[in-house]
């Protein structure tokens, strides 16, 4: 099997798997007094500890989640219900992942106004857009995805924190694509920034980095202001009660020290294979282009996403599955239904176009072999996908 599709889920670590196993043996709840209850914190608070070094924030800052689409809820949800008098405005850019856009539609249902900003053409937030939207007058708060997940442009996170903090605005960055494949750390984004202002929370999940899904955390500024979504023991500042995964929150911390100790080596090895594959595909698929920044330091190090015209998404992915290749289209698919990319279509493309993208993600597990794999199937894939959707019609 070929599995190009690194940024839905990626392979478990057998070093996460193995620390996982080792601390999940033992007893003891974090919160109890007792010596089992003890070990148990202080396996908690030491994983704490590496996780907040990998995130270049302060140990208390971790409040550990149970994945991405927790960490932004929390990140919104607290955010909105800690608002400033008067204001009800959530600053959204096109082309955010569901858990952010879905969040932001569940708060408008509670009043909250959406100030909507556009991408540029390969996904781009723009910064004087961002910041012109942060002064007008209302906005409660602001998000933004530090990289792309479909289409894998990184974003200029840096200057979008800086808007923030001269709004006195406060901003939530979604850095799920994101961490472990850049260089990220939140002190530095957050820098100087006024008390609840700035950048206050950043999301990670650990599934994307080969810790075990179900782990995650949100950063918390010590001086953000956020309500908990969940109520009762009090746990994590209280803004996320409930008994502790001490083995995921292990697991969690050594995926990520190893991402991050790995990251610059690896994202040089992801870049050389993803540009084969774009370049390799592109050979074989004239017509087929590249979506996202074309240069290669602009997107994400393991992200092939690419346009082939006439084809129908589900149609190349049914091929390529059925010759042994795992990909997405980088969309939501519920009951088995794939909707048009909703990034895609930011770009300015239309939803045909939307309907007619492959993205392949590339990962610590990738090699020469899953390249090879996809350049020999593809242009057969394409001529018989896109054959079937003239004939559809
Ligand atoms: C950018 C981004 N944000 C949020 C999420 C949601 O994370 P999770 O699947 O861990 O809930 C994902 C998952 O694909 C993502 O790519």
């Amino acid at each position: 099997m070929h599995y190009l599709d690194h940024a839905a889920t990626t392979d478990l670590r057998p070093e996460a798997a193995d620390e996982w196993l080792r601390v999940a043996g033992a007893t003891g709840n974090a919160s109890s007094t007792h010596g089992a209850g003890q070990r148990a914190r202080r396996i908690l608070e030491e994983s704490r500890e590496r996780l907040a070094a990998a995130l270049g924030c302060e140990p208390i800052e971790v409040v550990f989640t149970s994945g991405g689409t927790e960490s932004v809820n929390l990140a919104l949800q607290g955010l909105w219900r800690s608002r400033a008098e008067g204001r009800t405005g959530i600053l959204l850019p096109d082309g955010e992942h569901h858990a952010t856009l879905d969040t932001v539609a569940a708060l408008a249902a509670e009043g909250a106004g959406v100030v909507a900003i556009g991408l540029d053409a390969v996904g781009r937030i723009l910064v004087d857009a961002f910041a012109a939207a942060l002064a007008a007058e209302g906005v409660a708060l602001a998000t933004a995805l530090v990289a792309n997940n479909e289409v894998g442009t990184i974003n200029d996170a840096a200057a979008l924190a800086a808007s923030a903090a001269a709004a006195s605005v406060p901003l939530h960055l979604d850095a799920v694509a994101a961490f472990g494949h850049l260089p990220l750390s939140f002190a530095a984004l957050r820098g100087e920034a006024p008390a609840g202002a700035g950048l206050v929370a950043l999301s990670v999940a650990g599934h994307k980095i080969g810790a075990p899904a179900g782990t995650g955390a949100l950063v918390v500024a010590r001086t953000a202001r956020i309500a908990p979504l969940l109520h009762g023991g009090g746990q994590q500042r209280g803004l996320r009660s409930g008994t502790q995964d001490v083995a995921g929150a292990a697991a969690f911390a050594l995926a990520a020290e190893l991402a991050v100790g790995e990251q610059v080596a690896e994202a040089m090895r992801l870049r050389r294979l993803r540009d084969r594959l774009a370049a390799g595909i592109r050979e074989r698929v004239p017509s087929a282009e590249l979506l996202g920044d074309p240069d290669p330091s602009g997107r994400l190090p393991g992200n092939a996403h690419l346009l082939f015209p006439g084809a129908p998404s589900e149609s190349l992915l049914f091929l390529l599955d059925i010759a042994g290749m795992s990909a997405s289209a980088g969309s939501a698919c519920q009951a088995g239904i794939a909707e048009p990319s909703h990034v895609v279509q930011a770009l300015g493309r239309t939803e045909t176009e939307a309907r007619s993208v492959i993205r392949f993600t590339l990962g610590r597990t990738s090699s020469d072999d899953d390249v090879d794999a996809v350049l020999a199937v593809i242009a057969d894939a394409y001529a018989r996908a896109s054959g079937s959707s003239i004939r559809g019609r």
